[in-house]
């Protein structure tokens, strides 16, 4: 069904307020359906199982201090989601490529950074925000074009590292790593044993490093990676607050932590749900196998359908992009589609560039037919060539 309104934090949004004949908006139907769902609300549900758990952590240890935020309405202005967190100008998340715009002052919040400035503003000092996120990205079984982060932040006031003998910015980074690895203990290894931060690998243990990084509203700032599938998979983002953050909303004299952590990337690791799309499933070989407060139990697949592959070579120009290319695969063959990736790329004497891009076709409730896949396959072949304006070979 199509949905034609909904309503968010109290704000009633008509769907042609959304979508419409506007060049500045770039949210197809697959993506405005996904707006107000809030799979992490849902105690049933793996994502709101692990938000209710990481509040228990936080909740024990921190007495309560946290407030809670789990349903701020994820369209917010280009300034919430960028220039409030210091986001140069001329950054690449800012583009039409990258995030969706409602218009070309709106978007579907990137990332729940969003909301720390008006929070500051406010006078929380320590929160937790919750949500779903939209990025247009490329399509496999870690990435979702929609998908769930929970922002903490804390404020810290200067008597807290005065004591200490170390500056405040040493301080706050100290205790946000402390902080975060007792809430990987808290969620991987209750009894503490079988879990290794930047150690040698013991069969059976969760493994996880931090690598130094970048973000514009942290400083230094760090990323928390866990080894899954045979990759490495980034699972939060996190780092000491920029200043100018803290001094713009009324927090002149503080050092604050803040970090972003993916919720689907570690409850896919929890719980072994090894494909992101299983999230929005309705099946109830699915949805039955998990029950409140119940964290890590190991999710059974329900017998793997066979995939389907599907090559497909064209002339690329100028303005292709991997995420257009993505967008309009998943308009047509929606979560049927599991994986889009380049197989060939080659440039010819003439200065045109070829790519070759495999599709890989599979439901995860049941066996397609051939019949449907080549419909799906014809509708992305006619729509590449005259959405994209690329030239089938
Ligand atoms: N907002 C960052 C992201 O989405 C994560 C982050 C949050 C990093 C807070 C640092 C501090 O990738």
């Amino acid at each position: 069904p199509v949905i034609s309104a909904l309503e968010l934090g109290g704000v009633k949004i008509a769907r042609d307020d959304v979508v419409r004949d506007d060049p500045t908006n770039n949210v197809p139907d697959t993506i405005f359906s996904k707006l107000g769902l809030q799979l992490h609300r849902r105690d049933q549900h793996p994502l709101g199982i692990l938000k209710n758990t990481i509040y228990d952590y936080f909740d024990t240890n921190y007495s309560n201090k946290f407030d809670k935020f789990d349903e701020l309405c994820p369209i917010v202005s280009v300034k919430q989601n960028f220039d409030d967190v210091l986001v140069p100008a001329d950054h690449v998340s800012r583009s039409y490529n990258d995030t969706y715009y409602v218009d070309s002052q709106t978007v579907l919040r990137c990332h729940t950074s969003a909301h720390q400035a008006e929070l500051l503003r406010k006078g929380h000092t320590h929160f937790l925000v919750t949500g779903d996120v939209y990025r247009r990205d490329s399509i496999d079984s870690t990435h979702y074009p929609v998908f769930h982060q929970m922002e903490g932040f804390r404020v810290f006031s200067p008597d807290e590292w005065e004591a200490s003998g170390v500056d405040g910015t040493s301080f706050a980074a100290e205790d946000l790593k402390k902080c975060l690895e007792g809430l990987a203990t808290h969620l991987f290894d209750p009894s503490g044993v079988l879990l290794y931060v930047d150690s040698v690998k013991i069969s059976g243990a969760v493994e996880m490093r931090w690598v130094d990084t970048y973000f514009p509203f942290t400083n230094p700032s760090f990323e928390l990676e866990i080894y899954f599938q045979e990759k490495w998979l980034e699972v939060l983002g996190c780092g000491v607050t920029e200043q100018e953050i803290l001094k713009r909303n009324g927090k002149l004299n503080n050092v604050a932590w803040a970090f972003g952590l993916g919720l689907e990337r570690l409850a896919m690791v929890l719980f072994d749900i090894p494909d992101i799309r299983l999230f929005w499933s309705n099946d109830e070989r699915f949805t039955s196998q998990f029950s409140k407060g119940q964290l890590g139990i190991k999710f059974k697949t329900f017998s793997k359908y066979p995939p389907c592959y599907k090559d497909m070579s064209f002339w690329i120009n100028e303005s292709f992009t991997e995420n257009n290319l993505c967008e309009v695969v998943r308009g047509i063959a929606g979560d049927l589609v599991e994986e889009v990736s380049l197989i060939d790329n080659f440039t010819n004497k003439k200065g045109m560039t070829s790519h070759c891009y495999r599709i890989a076709y599979r439901s995860m409730e049941r066996s397609l037919t051939d019949e449907e896949i080549n419909g799906l396959q014809m509708s992305v072949r006619e729509q590449v060539q005259s959405k994209l304006n690329v030239v089938l070979r």
